[in-house]
């Protein structure tokens, strides 16, 4: 039924679609690929010299590809008519209203989507679910396009399940080089047609045994289950940052020591002022919402407290500021390094830093930030939505380079976790700064015992003061 795929689309031009596909024009100049949007600005920056997405080699593999074999257009009906196989890569945002709110995820974006695709598709296609959907969404989209099938005798569907694992920062190595890539499916002739197709097009570049394929209801699964394992391994560190601070273990030690154990391993255990990003919460709260779904609250309940103490890490680290410069920050200027939600990205999703900031803001501290990548009218919509409009006027400014920022200022907090922070001229940021001077350091990069000889107060996460 599905001859060999030669033209890819992948709906949603994201922090995902545009990074993959262009990892797949990259790697497979036999396939043409289109990646589509229905933000019509959004495609025209990526036509552009100045990409709408931030990542370590992306413009250059864009920049070659780009109107050879990898083209990004508003015109969705076309694409999809064209298509051989169609990536769904549309955002699933948590709910913010109705049923499910602030636990499920938004899944009408996938089902609009679905219907497009019903809509105008002529001939086979097959549908790949790249965004991270709960179990069984496939089962939905599978019958809005049977339905398009009783029409139409020439149409063809099956419904794959390929989430994504990248992690931004790092999204051209993860693609390049993924430890795995899963691709759930069904176990019909036509099933296992669909997904032998998907295995080929990964195959030019990725190792045959790192190729997992599994039914689509594993796969689904799979997906929230690893960014729920990867969310739990920073709490459990996070938890054990406080116990560090009450007794004078140290962190970074405990999580050498820790993951030397191979069975338990060294990597994401790095303590923080809390994990953000698009992805964490939203999946965990996604698979706690479906385990409440399913009648069992006590794995929901287990994973809900992944959540908690990420929140509750947050909340400690804003009240351990204001109680170490003497339990007020009123008027008092704070210097903020970082804005993202990790280094070598400029996106803000859930990202601690606006949490942390709420905090201080509430305590009607004056904030001074500074972000290497991160856009002033960003940082300024992030926080006038958890606060007010009139509070970031009064209170905050953004500033183009760290040492503006910390000029005046009572403390420094590092909220990102940016390679630039490490090696800035401490001494000369501390003569300009109000005595005493305080960091505090939220990612664990900075060296504690420099900073003190220069005349510091220092607080990191997970160290006794
Ligand atoms: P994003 O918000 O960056 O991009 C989604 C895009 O889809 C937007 O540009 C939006 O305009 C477009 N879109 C929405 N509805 C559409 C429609 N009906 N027609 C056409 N375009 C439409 O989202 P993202 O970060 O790329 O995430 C996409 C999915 O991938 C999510 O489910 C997410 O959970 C998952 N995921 C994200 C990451 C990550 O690092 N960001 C990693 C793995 C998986
Ligand atoms: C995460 C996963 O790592 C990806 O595999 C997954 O595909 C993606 O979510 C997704 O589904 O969206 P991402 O959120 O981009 O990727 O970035 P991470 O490197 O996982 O970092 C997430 C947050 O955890 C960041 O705020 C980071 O600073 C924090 N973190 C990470 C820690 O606090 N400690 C660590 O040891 C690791």
């Amino acid at each position: 039924v599905f001859g060999k795929v030669s033209k890819v689309v992948c709906v949603g031009a994201g922090y995902v679609g545009g990074p993959t596909c262009a990892m797949i024009a990259h790697k497979c100049p036999h396939v043409t690929v289109t990646v589509v949007d229905m933000n019509k600005d959004k495609i025209a920056e990526w036509n552009s010299d100045k990409l709408p997405i931030y990542e370590p080699g992306l413009d250059e593999i864009v920049f070659a590809a780009r109107g050879r074999n990898l083209f990004f257009s508003s015109d969705i009906p076309k694409a999809i008519a064209e298509a051989d196989l169609i990536f769904i890569s549309v955002n699933t945002p948590t709910k913010m209203y109705g049923r499910g709110k602030g636990m499920a995820p938004d899944l009408k974006y996938v089902e609009s989507v679905s219907r497009t695709i019903a809509q105008y598709a002529v001939g086979p296609k097959i549908v790949v679910e790249k965004s991270t959907v709960p179990v069984k969404a496939a089962e939905s989209i599978g019958c809005i396009l049977r339905e398009a099938q009783k029409n139409n005798a020439n149409l063809k569907f099956q419904v794959l399940s390929n989430p994504e694992f990248l992690a931004e920062g790092t999204a051209m190595k993860d693609l390049a080089n993924p430890d795995r890539v899963l691709i759930g499916g069904e176990s019909s002739t036509e099933g296992l047609q669909a997904v032998a197709e998907l295995v080929r097009i990964y195959e030019n570049w990725v190792p045959r045994e790192r190729i997992i394929t599994t039914n689509t209801w594993s796969s689904e699964l799979s997906k929230l289950v690893a960014n729920a394992f990867l969310a739990q391994r920073i709490s459990s560190i996070n938890s054990i940052s406080a116990v560090c601070e009450a007794t004078g273990a140290e962190i970074s030690e405990v999580a050498h020591a820790v993951g030397f154990d191979t069975r338990i391993g060294n990597k994401f255990l790095k303590a923080s002022v809390g994990f953000g990003g698009s992805c964490f919460q939203k999946d965990v709260l996604s698979l706690v919402y479906l385990c409440e779904s399913l009648n069992l609250p006590q794995v929901a309940e287990y994973w809900q407290g992944v959540i908690n103490v990420n929140n509750w890490q947050r909340r400690r680290f804003a009240d351990k500021i204001i109680a170490e410069l003497f339990n007020t920050v009123t008027d008092k200027k704070i210097a903020i390094f970082g804005f993202a939600f990790k280094k070598n990205t400029g996106d803000t999703r859930e990202s601690s830093a606006i949490h942390v900031m709420k905090h201080l803001m509430e305590e009607h501290a004056k904030l001074s930030v500074y972000d290497p990548k991160v856009q002033k009218s960003q940082m300024i919509n992030d926080l006038a939505a958890v606060t007010s409009a009139d509070d970031v006027t009064r209170l905050v400014t953004v500033e183009t380079d760290p040492y503006a920022a910390a000029r005046g200022a009572h403390a420094i907090v590092v909220l990102t976790e940016w390679d630039e922070f490490v090696d800035l001229d401490y001494n000369k940021i501390h003569d300009n700064m109000q005595h005493p001077a305080a960091i505090f350091d939220g990612r664990l990069i900075l060296d504690q015992k420099a900073l003190r000889e220069i005349g510091f107060r220092t607080f990191a996460i997970g160290t006794a003061p």
